[in-house]
């Protein structure tokens, strides 16, 4: 939800916290601020807006400090102010605070706090934080003691860190379910809720567990346990991914980099181990029933993983959204649950995991962000290798697990004897031509589609219509047009159109049709009839289909004609289609592209 950055080291450390907190943008980016500590105590800076914005107006850099904490915040409890902005300071102003995460007691907590006297500044649940360290360093004099005792008395997740004129050179953090990690190098040493506060300066990590606190300097860092007080020892991880690719190579946007990057990111899915999907395969076959569970696109690919893997293997997994798991899913020692998650700090991802566990069921996922949470809660895990996906809207890693889960619908096939060896090579082969048609589909068409963007981009409804796999194709593009150009856009499929949504055809309402291959006899019958339902109330349709040109002439409005491609990797090429459609609609609107409004990268709370 948040994100948050420390550095402290010989020289001025300004600079570093400055590149940590603008790299954590995405997390969110409502208003920012920084703690610094000059001669005379601690400085704080914040203020609404961008993290660049905020330097800019405030001079930010000008502070020359050794050590310091940043945060950049995406709003849960309070409105977006000067005042609720991190970091918050204690009535004494010896400690200033930033966090992530929310403390679920913070009214209870707020009430006994104004009983000893405290005045609260802002609307926040993490203004008592800095109160109880002031509180509790007035009793012990002592700072790891007052963190351990102010923990004590928070419910609800937390990565924190703060400084304080007590210890002026020593950053203090503490976790528990939110994100949080140190970067260790010789002259400086970075705190981050991930890697990318700190890539650009050292790629040896720690990753901060629950329950644990850790205290950094310019030459030390001791990690400790919040409830023991014992020094834990870590090991130090090395971070797989450059800092190149991080930036935006040359793209307006990183979701336009991220589009072009999935020839990459599949070849590198393709390569993954075949060891590790071989395992989800073994628990899917030894556990009584198997859910897909994500949220968002991670659920929209979940469904596509529910309609590969009954078509290729006849085996039904449910696909439930991770925030209605809990409500839906009946659970015990014989299920398993196959999660997907690219961040792997999902609160509902994670909150689905942590109960299937709790009744005893297997659990695996599939994630992008190596150290994550949901990656190390889990019996199995993936690596889906996408590289840093910067950009709030997600892309290329939602790709690359279709990919993934289509490779385990034919393993599984493969397992059930369903299919040969020559057949699953067969398939195999198909999905290896993927990157390469990716690739040239990029090349060729879009110039085309973004014309078609420009020409459409005032439209204010859009259907999103499609069959069988389709369906989740035209979700999964539904919710791109949503969550980046911030256009009305819903996904159907298209048989449901006839049972009331046909009532709302006329010359305001725009459908997309995502039409199979034609070899996919009946899908592709039925989709064609459903559009002849449209065009007979003089409706629109933007045609995405695989015919050649004139085939069916009066049936489209607009079509997007696209080579010819196997029933296997058709609706993933869509996909990209429609991604590249919706950004381009959200270019011509003029939308925040890689910093959409309401959204953040990886969703922390519930
Ligand atoms: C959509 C989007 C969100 C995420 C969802 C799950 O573009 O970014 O819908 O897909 O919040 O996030 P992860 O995959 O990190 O668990």
């Amino acid at each position: 939800m948040c994100g948050i950055s420390g550095a402290v080291g010989l020289n001025d450390i300004s600079q570093a916290l400055y590149e940590g907190i603008r790299n954590l943008e995405y997390r969110g980016y409502d208003s920012c601020g920084v703690a610094l500590v000059n001669s005379k105590g601690l400085v704080l800076k914040k203020n609404i807006g961008g993290v660049e914005e905020f330097y800019r107006k405030e001079n930010v850099l000008r502070h020359k400090s050794r050590i310091g904490i940043a945060h950049t915040r995406w709003a849960t409890h309070g409105k977006v102010t000067r005042e609720n902005t991190h970091p918050l300071s204690s009535s004494d102003g010896a400690f200033a605070v930033v966090h992530n995460g929310i403390i679920s007691n913070y009214r209870f907590l707020r009430e006994k706090l104004a009983r000893e006297g405290f005045h609260f500044k802002s609307e926040t649940d993490t203004e008592v934080i800095p109160h109880f360290l002031e509180y509790f360093y007035k009793k012990s004099k002592n700072v790891e003691a007052a963190l351990a005792k102010t923990v004590e008395a928070l419910e609800g997740s937390f990565a924190l860190a703060f400084i304080t004129s007590h210890q002026p050179d020593q950053i203090y953090c503490a976790k528990r379910e939110s994100p949080l990690m140190l970067g260790i190098s010789d002259e400086i040493k970075y705190l981050g809720s991930d890697f990318n506060a700190f890539i650009d300066h050292t790629k040896n990590a720690i990753i901060i567990d629950d329950g644990e606190y850790a205290v950094i300097s310019r030459d030390s860092y001791t990690v400790k346990s919040l409830v023991t007080g014992q020094e834990i020892d870590k090991p130090i991880q090395k971070i797989e991914w450059d800092s190149e690719s991080s930036k935006k190579g040359g793209y307006p946007h990183y979701m336009l980099k991220e589009i072009h990057e999935q020839p990459q990111t599949v070849n590198h899915a393709l390569e993954i181990p075949a060891s590790l999907t071989d395992d989800i395969v073994d628990l899917i076959v030894e556990s009584d029933q198997t859910y897909l569970v994500g949220v968002g696109t991670t659920y929209y690919v979940a469904q596509f993983g529910q309609y590969i893997i009954s078509n290729l293997a006849e085996e039904f997994l449910p696909a439930i959204s991770a925030d209605e798991f809990v409500a839906l899913a009946k659970i015990d020692k014989g299920s398993m649950v196959l999660a997907l998650s690219q961040s792997g700090e999902t609160y509902d991802t994670l909150t689905a995991l942590k109960y299937a566990k709790s009744k005893g069921a297997k659990t695996a996922a599939i994630v992008n962000v190596m150290g994550s949470s949901i990656s190390r809660l889990v019996d199995k895990v993936v690596f889906q290798g996408s590289g840093p996906e910067i950009c709030v809207i997600s892309t290329k890693a939602a790709l690359s697990q279709i990919v993934l889960l289509t490779v385990i619908g034919l393993k599984l096939a493969l397992r059930k004897k369903l299919i040969g060896k020559k057949e699953f090579q067969k398939q195999i082969d198909q999905l290896k031509e993927l990157p390469e048609i990716i690739h040239a589909v990029l090349n060729e068409r879009s110039g085309f589609i973004h014309r078609i963007a420009h020409q459409y981009y005032k439209v204010k409804h859009w259907l999103y219509l499609g069959r069988g796999v389709y369906y989740p194709v035209a979700l999964e593009s539904a919710l791109k047009m949503k969550e980046v150009a911030y256009v009305h856009a819903e996904g159907m499929p298209a048989g449901f159109l006839k049972h009331g949504t046909l009532a709302m055809i006329d010359q305001d309402i725009y459908s997309i049709v995502f039409v199979p291959p034609r070899e996919d006899k009946e899908l592709y019958q039925a989709t064609l009839h459903s559009i002849e339902e449209i065009r007979a109330r003089s409706g629109f349709v933007l045609g995405i289909h695989f015919d050649e040109r004139g085939k069916n002439k009066d049936l489209f409005s607009e079509e997007l004609i696209l080579p010819p491609v196997s029933p296997l990797i058709a609706p993933l090429l869509q996909l990209v289609i429609a991604q590249l459609f919706a950004y381009f609609t959200a270019t011509s609107l003029k939308r925040d592209v890689d910093k959409p409004r309401s959204l953040a990268k990886s969703v922390t709370v519930g």
